[in-house]
């Protein structure tokens, strides 16, 4: 069994931040997206993974390495253009030869793991397995058509879906595939998509077995995504406190506070993760933040945010919520007049001001 991680997107819809970091490295819980799958797959018993990578190949690399972390061998593939997830999985076929393989889209977040679906697939005998969940806007999904439990039917993006089940970005797929990919013509936004070689299968009368997912399931895709990512995530994690607070500090519920960060007169509620050499003064931290190394937060108050590393958020008025602050970025409130709003923003950036 191989594992094949899809990390060649490009994250338009979470832009600013995916102008300078690949929507794959983006952190949830102080941990990049991508190794959620990584870990999970490799629980699984899986160590030969590749990694389909596009324009943020090298970046990807470089988080990532050759898998020693993991105990992995990973090979990076490069998909030189975004085509789509069939040109994708055909772009590895060099790589995946005649095994049988996972497929995990890096930016998809399940709360099960996928053991026990590798086990089944790997000594089992179908040809995939699909994984569904319902969702209240279908339509922005593969859908499957389901009967007496089996797939009859699987539509990319229909304008009028036949069921609420979402293709999860979990697929575990035999050699036939690739037989099905070359049937392929490109869909209604110009790729080759996963969903049609799937149906493809459906029609050929070759097994495909659907898996409900009961535990949440996530495309980290959007801002709203991934901050429901992080609460999920620290919801469910366990929580320690190996760094510095003060007697005035005033800790609740499950918080991390890693090591070499300091907390000083201030409140975290969590469940809330406060990063290495972080610094957090007379501030407020609320539930369901993420605060990423070396950040300084100073008299102010956040919650319900992920702030990526090396950002500083000081003297801000109000509460912080709602937000994806990225790398290196500061938040501050001017001491003089004009007390006018004062923005450098990058492209596609988003501000809310009460
Ligand atoms: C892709 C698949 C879609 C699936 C989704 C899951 O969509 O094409 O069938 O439901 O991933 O995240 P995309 O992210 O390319 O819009």
């Amino acid at each position: 069994m191989k594992a094949l991680i899809l990390a060649g997107g490009k994250g338009s819809r979470l832009r600013p931040i995916t102008h300078s970091i690949a929507k794959q490295l983006v952190p949830v819980a102080n941990k990049p997206v991508i190794e959620f799958g990584i870990e999970a797959i490799r629980n699984a018993g899986v160590t030969d993974f590749g990694i389909i990578v596009g324009d943020s190949a090298s970046e990807i690399k470089e988080a990532l390495g050759a898998g020693e972390r993991w105990g992995a061998k990973f090979t990076y593939i490069p998909q030189a253009e975004p085509l789509g997830l069939a040109h994708a999985v055909k772009t590895a076929q060099p790589f995946l030869g005649d095994s049988r393989f996972i497929m995990y889209l890096g930016d998809n977040l399940i709360k099960t793991g996928v053991d026990e679906l590798v086990k089944e697939f790997d000594t089992g005998s179908f040809d995939a397995s699909i994984l569904l969940t319902k969702v209240p806007n279908p339509q922005e999904f593969g859908v499957a058509e389901l009967q007496d439990g089996r797939v009859v039917g699987l539509v990319e993006k229909p304008k009028e879906p036949k069921s609420d089940y979402a293709l999860v970005g979990v697929y575990l797929f035999n050699p036939t595939i690739f037989e099905a990919i070359d049937t392929l013509e490109p869909s209604f936004r110009g790729e080759y998509e996963i969903t049609d070689a799937i149906q493809t299968l459906i029609d050929w009368g070759k097994d495909v077995r659907p898996h409900i997912v009961t535990g949440w399931w996530k495309d980290t895709g959007t801002v709203e995504a991934m901050l429901e990512a992080n609460r999920l995530i620290l919801e469910d994690m366990a929580h320690s406190i190996e760094g510095e607070c003060c007697d005035k500090t005033m800790i609740d519920g499950p918080v991390t506070i890693a090591k070499g960060a300091r907390v000083v007169d201030s409140t975290i509620r969590g469940p809330a993760m406060i990063g290495p050499c972080c610094e957090i003064i007379d501030s407020y931290v609320g539930p369901f933040t993420s605060i990423a190394e070396r950040t300084r937060v100073e008299n102010s108050e956040i919650e319900y945010s992920i702030v990526m590393e090396d950002a500083v958020i000081e003297n801000v008025d109000g509460r912080i919520s709602g937000s994806l602050i990225g790398r290196g970025a500061t938040v501050s409130k001017t001491g003089r007049k004009p007390m006018s709003v004062r923005l450098v923003l990058g492209d596609n950036s988003s501000v809310v001001i009460p």
